[in-house]
């Protein structure tokens, strides 16, 4: 992939996207968790990150929005537990390893192209809230840990319930008038004009709230993890701290 911003561009804002380059021993495995709310970068940041160590990128995000997609298209709604979480079963949700980053696949058909849509992201945080399906993709993912022993993993929940023995977690912060800002400023580059950044700001409060209050896996810090304020740090600042702290651990660098 090209690169799309320059190093002091905001987080989540733009990427650079730097040749892979193998620092960590082919042969080692390792497991990196990356957890935290919506709006801290962590999608972008984790991708880069897995880049740079030359490890696999694993985006859980997208298995709960392929989820949701798949609930909105066949008419069913959360309240009809059973019968959606069979159905995601036999959609047999995985990843086409062959693309940068991973491209889900439900009934092996690419399904990425809908997982970004409104509608998805408006109905995604009530629907990975329901039990069944957690420990469905947990044991997904677990299974993925096992068939891609060297990878960066984001979500809510990887480094506190998905991979407790991960070797390093991170838990990626900033402030919520931070990540509205950031919002704001993706939706002004997509071309929305009329964008309420207050409105945006308690959405993102409510969000937090629900996903780190709900019973099963809810958004945590886990003791463990390596905490970071990415408010006033660029994308590149987070990639860069994450990356020297990876080097450290594994390597003593
Ligand atoms: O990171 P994202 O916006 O793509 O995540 C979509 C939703 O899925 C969000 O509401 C949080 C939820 N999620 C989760 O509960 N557990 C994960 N491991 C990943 C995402």
């Amino acid at each position: 992939m090209t690169s799309q911003a320059p190093s002091s561009s905001p987080i989540g804002v733009g990427l650079l996207r730097p040749r892979r380059v193998c620092v960590i021993p082919q042969e080692r495995p390792i497991i990196v968790t990356v957890d935290g709310p919506a709006g801290t970068g962590k999608s972008s940041v984790s991708r880069e990150l897995a880049h740079r160590l030359g490890l696999d990128f694993l985006d859980t995000g997208a298995m709960y929005r392929a989820a949701t997609a798949i609930m909105l298209d066949r008419g069913l709604t959360v309240g009809q537990i059973e019968r959606f979480v069979a159905v995601v079963m036999s959609a047999d949700l995985h990843f086409d390893w062959n693309e940068d980053p991973p491209v889900i696949l439900a009934w092996d058909v690419p399904i990425d192209h809908r997982i970004r849509d409104a509608d998805v992201t408006e109905h995604v945080s009530p629907v990975s809230a329901i039990r069944q399906l957690r420990e469905h993709m947990v044991l997904k993912q677990r299974i993925i840990g096992h068939q891609h022993p060297r990878l960066v993993t984001e979500g809510r929940d990887q480094g506190s319930i998905v991979f407790p023995d991960a070797e390093v977690k991170f838990f990626l912060w900033a402030t919520p008038e931070v990540r509205a800002a950031r919002r704001a400023e993706q939706l002004r580059a997509g071309g929305v004009s009329d964008v309420d950044e207050a409105r945006l700001c308690e959405e993102i409060q409510a969000r937090d709230l629900r996903d780190s209050t709900r019973e099963v896996g809810p958004l945590v810090c886990p003791p463990d993890a390596i905490r970071v304020d990415t408010s006033s740090l660029s994308f590149d600042q987070v990639v860069q701290r994450l990356e020297q702290d990876v080097r450290a651990r594994v390597l003593g660098a």
